[in-house]
């Protein structure tokens, strides 16, 4: 791992008590007090309940500059990658640590399209989901009965095969489960189309008719799925870790993940941000009143899309996205008064000391719902393409957690605060 450096420093506790805590700098000069051995030494253990000051991992994968909004894959910028890269190549990216020489390209994209299908037998399962099931419910489903399918030791060239095949196998299973929904037959993978187009056929497509993929929107798509790739240790990434350090296979780690992904605070935001413009639409436009209404501590509505825990300054991916919504629209001849509407909710926030005070800006949710539609992607699956985007990330971390030399199974501590130790109590005289 590159840069890190070690210094101590001294911790008392009371009682006299001094722990030295080794510091260790990241290569970014960031700081984190090691306290693995503070139980051991000082009796004690840190209290950090959302783990806003926690760092579980030593991670060589993204960096986030949250006061500066920098965001960097493998130390490369985003707005490079979003600019340049293909989807594939970012996944490769993620998971091998470099970008791939255009033989690995090659490579890794033949095996991405040799491995789009699913067994046929996975195709019963969609029978027995209600036709008003969330396709997050079903892709979570989905990806842990892969380990049914591709069940055996891990060894580094199976984990290898199966990280195609849950790249490869997800949009496939992504794109069925919105068929089911819509009650349209499945449309198979063609191994003449790129990933994004793959996807976007076995979506769109139809039987009865020829489809042509729109560069645009293959474009766009491309840029959505490169900006969610990984954001380092998110809720879903750190499910994803936790999981893993159990020792449980790739797929039932990644399905976790799906799982930690779906809430509305994490990556169900894209979808609960078109509701709440829908909302807000429908009582007239007041945007000033929905502003109000967050600001109320005793309502529990939010600004959707708006607010992050590592950002106090705008999400370098809200901003590429922003950009991209009204070329996007425009170019596609789309015209929708939701993106108006997010625009002056955004300018109407901005300008209030509420959100001024507290940094919160437009997160990478607030604009990507807007894009989805303009795709013609059903709200309700917005989250799956959040899921899609983010899987070489999940894969990535689950190889780095798996491969930490001498990785322990993950397992906090807690305060206890509940009752002291008491007597039992008989039934009759409870
Ligand atoms: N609307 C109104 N107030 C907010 C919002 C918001 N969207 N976000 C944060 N605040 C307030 C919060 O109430 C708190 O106020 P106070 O200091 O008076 O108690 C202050 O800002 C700090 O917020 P926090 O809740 O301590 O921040 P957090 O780091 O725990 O939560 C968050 C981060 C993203 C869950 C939160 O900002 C939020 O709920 N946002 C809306 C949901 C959302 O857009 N989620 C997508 C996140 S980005 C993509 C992803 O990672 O999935």
């Amino acid at each position: 791992m590159l840069g890190l450096m070690t210094t101590t420093a001294r911790l008392e506790i009371g009682g006299g008590k001094t722990v030295e805590l080794p510091v260790r700098v990241g290569s970014e000069e960031e700081v984190g007090l090691d306290i693995s051995s503070l139980r051991a030494h000082g009796g004690a253990i840190t209290l950090d309940p959302s783990l806003g000051n926690t760092g579980a991992c030593e991670s060589a994968i993204t960096y986030i500059d949250g006061d500066q909004g920098i965001l960097r894959y493998r130390g490369y910028a985003i707005e490079d990658l979003a600019a340049h890269a293909t989807f594939p190549e970012v996944c490769f990216l993620l998971i091998h640590g470099e970008l791939p020489t255009d033989e690995e390209r090659k490579d890794f994209r033949l095996s991405l399209t040799r491995h789009s299908l699913v067994h046929e037998d996975m195709k019963k399962f969609f029978e027995g989901f209600p036709p008003s099931a969330h396709p997050m419910a079903i892709l979570s489903a989905m990806i842990a009965s892969l380990s049914a399918y591709y069940p055996g030791e891990e060894t580094p060239d199976a984990i290898d095969l199966n990280v195609i095949r849950l790249l490869a196998k997800a949009k496939t299973l992504a794109a069925f489960s919105y068929k089911k929904s819509i009650g349209q037959p499945f449309v198979y993978p063609r191994n003449d189309l790129s990933y994004i187009d793959n996807f976007l056929q076995m979506m769109f497509a139809v039987p009865a008719e020829p489809y042509h993929v729109d560069p645009v929107i293959s474009d766009a798509l491309t840029r959505l799925l490169i900006l969610h790739a990984d954001h380092e240790q998110n809720c879903s990434t750190t499910t994803v870790r936790v999981v893993c350090s159990s020792q449980a296979n790739l797929f039932a780690s990644v399905s976790a993940g799906v799982c930690a992904l779906w809430g509305r605070l994490h990556g169900g935001a894209n979808q609960a941000v078109i509701e709440m413009l829908e909302q807000i639409q429908a009582d007239g436009a007041n945007y000033k009143k929905y502003v109000e209404l967050a600001k109320k501590k005793d309502s529990d509505f939010r600004l959707m899309g708006f607010g992050h825990r590592v950002y106090r300054n705008f999400d370098p991916r809200a901003k590429i996205l922003k950009q991209s919504a009204d070329t996007v629209l425009a170019t596609l001849g789309v015209r929708d008064p939701l993106l108006e509407m997010a625009k002056r909710l955004e300018e109407v926030a901005l300008a209030d000391e509420y959100f001024i005070e507290r940094k919160l800006y437009p997160n990478v949710d607030f604009y990507s719902g807007i894009l989805y539609r303009a795709m013609g992607i059903p709200t309700d699956m917005f989250t799956v393409m959040f899921a899609l985007g983010r899987l070489p990330g999940w894969i990535a971390h689950w190889i780095e957690q798996r491969n930490t030399p001498g990785g322990r199974i993950l397992r906090p501590r807690q305060i206890y605060v509940g009752e002291n130790a008491r007597a039992w109590v008989p039934l009759e005289r409870r």
